[in-house]
């Protein structure tokens, strides 16, 4: 397993480019399956996630081609059924159940399983297929959804932490092709959401409302091949705007959207964090010494909770008490205790993080656990004097792409150790 070694204590400085995003891509591409016609999805990045999917599709019976950061995938003809070994490796391919059910009326999925941030169930992603007439078995481990035909329905898709992203856009997906009027009441307002809908919209869906609580889908009897290019990722922008911040360096960060990323941008105004808009892109370094500020993780447009891991690295510098309080999901602290061997003082107290910032960081080997956490520690390891080794960063290499090059072009000293 690949590991990253980090001299730190060098600030980032120079330009970066966003690449698209892995959390749009990923639905993005199982869309794809609701058409007989080629598709051709631009900007996609070239990660392991977005590598997996394409496979899946593959599996599933068409054929597709991954080249330069635009995938062409051709669906003529498929099949109902994801194995258990394809699915249970990256919880986004369950956002093929959707389009196999619109397609197919059936579909033949293992339950995706959970991670280490969650139990990461699917119940509301069942209630809404249920909802557009669906029959749902579950036994096995696997899902077993049937529907004579898709006949819309109307459907209140919020949990017990708020909206689901990939349940919304399962839905959107079923509910695009087929008959009746869909109403998802609660649904997901995440950026992309909304980049999902416009895709379906250019294969012919009638889909409004995208981006806000409540969204209508009028089913239609087919939808055809369209082109799409997929929107810059938010949470690698927000990943290098807190690396810059955390190192006191200064950093172009182009090909980014800022209007993604208000509520971040709001929190690291408030810990003197300057991101200064030029143009389309976003000059970042700090206003002075940096501030502790509270956070708490909530559903768009709140603070993203892919963001938490990041900014806790950045807070463990700002002298003061932060508390960081994770809503979305039951266990993502794993980053805690690997902060901790870097010499951060942060005490767990719930769903909140108590951070005592403001000692300096010392380099140290430390773990990756999930992609976030794992790019929260290379922030850390970047800001900590001496040499830091981020071990397992197969994690980083899921929905980060080349960080490590980019980051070098920034001038940290980081490595890729190839692992045994
Ligand atoms: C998406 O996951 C993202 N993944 C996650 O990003 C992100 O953290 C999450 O949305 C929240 O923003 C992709 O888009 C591939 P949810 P998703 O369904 O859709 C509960 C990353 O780092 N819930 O919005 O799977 C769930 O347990 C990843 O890029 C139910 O209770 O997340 C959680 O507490 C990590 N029942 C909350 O809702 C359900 O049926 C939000 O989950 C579904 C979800």
């Amino acid at each position: 397993m690949d590991s990253f070694l980090i001299k730190g204590g060098v600030p980032l400085r120079g330009e970066v480019t966003i690449s698209g995003s892995k959390n749009a891509a990923l639905p993005i591409l199982a869309a794809t399956l609701l058409t007989a016609e080629p598709c051709i999805i631009r900007r996609v990045p070239d990660l392991s996630d977005t590598r997996y999917m394409v496979k899946i599709l593959e599996s599933l019976g068409a054929t597709a081609k991954f080249e330069d950061g635009t995938v062409t995938v051709h669906a003529k003809k498929i099949k109902g059924y994801a194995d258990y070994d394809l699915v249970r490796k990256m919880r986004g391919s369950i956002c093929i159940a959707g389009p196999l059910l619109a397609r197919l009326h059936k579909a033949r999925i293992s339950l995706p399983g959970g991670c280490i941030i969650g139990a990461r169930p699917i119940n509301l992603h069942l209630k809404g297929f249920a909802a557009l007439g669906a029959k749902i078995k579950i036994e096995g481990g696997y899902i077993d959804a049937t529907a004579k035909k898709i006949t819309g329905g109307s459907m209140f898709l919020g949990g017990r932490a708020g909206p689901t992203v990939l349940g919304t856009a399962n839905v959107m997906m079923a509910a695009s092709l087929g008959e009746g009027i869909t109403v998802i009441e609660s649904a997901a307002c995440e950026p992309e959401v909304v980049d999902l809908a416009n895709f379906l919209n250019a294969m012919g869906a009638q889909i409004t409302g995208a981006g806000s609580p409540t969204i209508t889908i009028q089913g239609v009897t087919k939808l055809h091949g369209a082109e799409h290019e997929v929107i810059p990722d938010r949470i690698e922008t927000a990943t290098f705007i807190i690396a810059a911040a955390a190192t006191n360096g200064e950093v172009t960060v182009k090909g980014g959207r800022a209007d993604h990323l208000r509520a971040v941008l709001d929190k690291l105004n408030e810990a003197n964090v300057s991101v200064e808009r030029k143009g389309a892109d976003m000059v970042v370094k700090r206003k002075g010494k940096l501030k502790p500020v509270d956070i708490t993780t909530l559903p768009y447009s709140g603070f993203p909770t892919d963001v938490q891991a990041q900014m806790m690295s950045l807070l463990a510098l700002a002298p003061g008490i932060s508390i960081l309080t994770e809503r979305i999901f039951e266990s993502r602290f794993m980053h805690v205790s690997e902060l901790a061997r870097l010499g951060a003082e942060i005490e767990i107290e719930g769903p909140s993080a108590i951070v005592k910032g403001g000692k300096p960081l010392s380099g140290a080997q430390v773990m990756a656990s999930d992609l976030r956490a794992s790019a929260a520690l290379v922030i850390a390891g970047m800001a900590a004097k001496g040499s830091t080794q981020v071990n397992r960063i197969y994690h980083l290499d899921r929905g980060y792409e080349k960080m490590d090059e980019k980051l070098k072009q920034l001038g940290a000293r980081i490595q890729r150790v190839e692992g045994s």
